[in-house]
């Protein structure tokens, strides 16, 4: 199973206070049965430097990949939050998913999402770049049906979808093919991947359905060698 949204890298921002976090939320990991781990630590644009957060990641996933040396497989990515004219920051490409132009995009969380249309449309169509938005179930569902119908995709958090009276209004977006991946977001260590794996139950093939769409889209980055 993959987790393709997760906040993992020690210190890189409050998901894990430091390593000992990072390593017990990848063993939480193990024993659910996950072999690949997407970290995307949040990105600000509108307030973190840009080189500062790529040097502070970078560091983090070392620290984290020298310590690990169990079965999980740990992607780089980044959860990036959405701004107008995001699509004009030198080196964007490097919040996609490592090897990939797939990038997790987080929605402003009110309404204010005034203008990002045209942005998502720069990030497609000039940079050739996937966005993939982030926990679609946390929005109001019409404006997430606009941006499904500009051909954006989502993931889907494990929470809802371990609720009995909350996931079944999220099942059309599945079937669908609006949903593209699954997500623990992960923070700390006290939830783990309990919710996961009952969602997992849950949705059952349709589970196996979004697996294979998320392996898809990051296949370069599943057969290349670790970044480091
Ligand atoms: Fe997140």
């Amino acid at each position: 199973m993959l987790d393709f949204h997760a906040h993992i890298l020690p210190g890189a921002d409050h998901g894990s206070d430091g390593l000992q976090t990072s390593l017990r939320q990848l063993k939480l990991a193990e024993q659910a049965g996950i072999d690949v781990v997407v970290a995307t630590p949040h990105f600000y644009p509108q307030t973190d430097k840009f080189q500062h957060f790529l040097r502070k990641r970078e560091a983090a996933f070392r620290q984290l990949l020298e310590a690990y040396h169990g079965p999980v497989r740990i992607l780089l990515g980044a959860e990036v939050h959405m701004c107008v004219g995001l699509d004009h920051l030198p080196g964007l490409e490097r919040l996609c998913v490592q090897n990939t132009g797939v990038m997790l995009c987080e929605l402003p969380f009110r309404g204010s999402a005034f203008g990002l249309a045209d942005t998502f449309t720069r990030l497609m169509d000039e940079q050739n770049i996937t966005p993939v938005l982030a926990h679609v179930d946390r929005y109001e569902p019409s404006a997430i049906d606009n941006y499904f119908s500009m051909g954006l995709f989502g993931q889907l958090n494990a929470e809802p979808l371990s609720h009995r009276f909350r996931r079944r209004r999220l099942l059309p977006w599945i079937d669908e093919g609006c949903i593209v991946a699954l997500g623990s977001d992960i923070h700390g260590t006290e939830i783990g991947y309990a919710q996961y794996l009952k969602a997992a139950e849950f949705l059952g093939p349709r589970f196996d359905t979004v697996e294979t769409r998320v392996r898809g889209l990051l296949k370069d980055a599943l057969q290349e060698k670790a970044l480091f």
